[in-house]
């Protein structure tokens, strides 16, 4: 028997690059990030918890504002010259987390969002409380203007996380990608969020792992209990896969 102070210790595990396909990086462009200062401090504890990859994220809201692309662009270009002085070997790229408005699919088209990284990919997000079937038909009318749907923060969505998760499966199996959240796998978004973030991941339901941070603080980068999480409850493999390497070869044709 092991006593409270006498727990197993987790096996130790080599810490892994991960690309952070999800956050709110660039500055004053969303509820992310302030100032490119609080960017450059984001930017460093990524970097610190072996993010290698970025795709920087904004929201894009059907009420506004729409920051330009050229604007976005800009602001990813002074990013990366940050990461070049501090000596980062660190890749960051552009992308849109599009809340879903009947016009998304024809904004992607004329180039006014963005997709991730410029791939055929986009991430898309819904309220927590939309109904399941709007959600269905939002990510098929997505993909039949030829783009591939990554569903952000799976975890929220009450009307499709219900056991035995076959909602889920039946988008899986549509050929939507799954996206869930660090801070809700490590318990900081509350039991349930936790607990369905824990089923997905069972079943290897998961495709990517991302900080969705917009600090700092709080719901930032530092993505070290989850990963620790990961590693000892999951196959490594699996983990690599969702941390890594879907983002490198489906986004970066690497
Ligand atoms: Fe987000």
């Amino acid at each position: 028997m092991f006593g409270r102070s006498e727990r197993r210790e987790a096996p130790a595990f080599q810490k892994p690059k991960i690309t952070d396909i999800h956050c709110h990086i660039l500055p004053g462009v969303d509820d992310g990030s302030h100032s490119m200062n609080q960017s450059r401090r984001m930017l460093d504890l990524a970097w610190e918890n072996g993010i290698r990859t970025i795709i920087a994220t904004p929201h894009f809201m059907p009420e506004g504002p729409h920051p330009s692309v050229d604007r976005l662009e800009r602001l990813a270009e002074e990013l990366r010259e940050y990461a070049y002085e501090q000596n980062y070997d660190m890749e960051i790229y552009t992308g849109n987390e599009i809340y879903y408005h009947q016009e998304a699919p024809e904004l992607l088209e004329e180039g006014k969002i963005l997709t991730l990284a410029g791939s055929s990919y986009v991430l898309v997000e819904f309220a927590p409380a939309e109904d399941a079937r709007y959600i269905r038909n939002a990510l098929a009318a997505i993909q039949a203007a030829g783009y591939d749907p990554v569903l952000a923060h799976v975890e929220r969505y009450m009307n499709l996380c219900r056991k035995p998760y076959e909602q889920i499966r039946q988008l899986r199996d549509l050929g939507v990608l799954i996206q869930v959240n660090a801070n809700a796998i490590e318990g900081k978004m509350g039991p349930q969020a936790r607990k369905i973030t824990g089923e997905l991941l069972k079943r290897q339901w998961v495709d990517f792992v991302a900080t969705d941070a917009h600090s700092d603080r709080g719901r930032s980068h530092a993505i070290g209990e989850c990963l620790e999480l990961l590693y000892r409850k999951y196959p490594a493999e699996y983990v690599e896969n969702i941390l890594w390497r879907n983002a490198q070869r489906l986004f970066l044709g690497k």
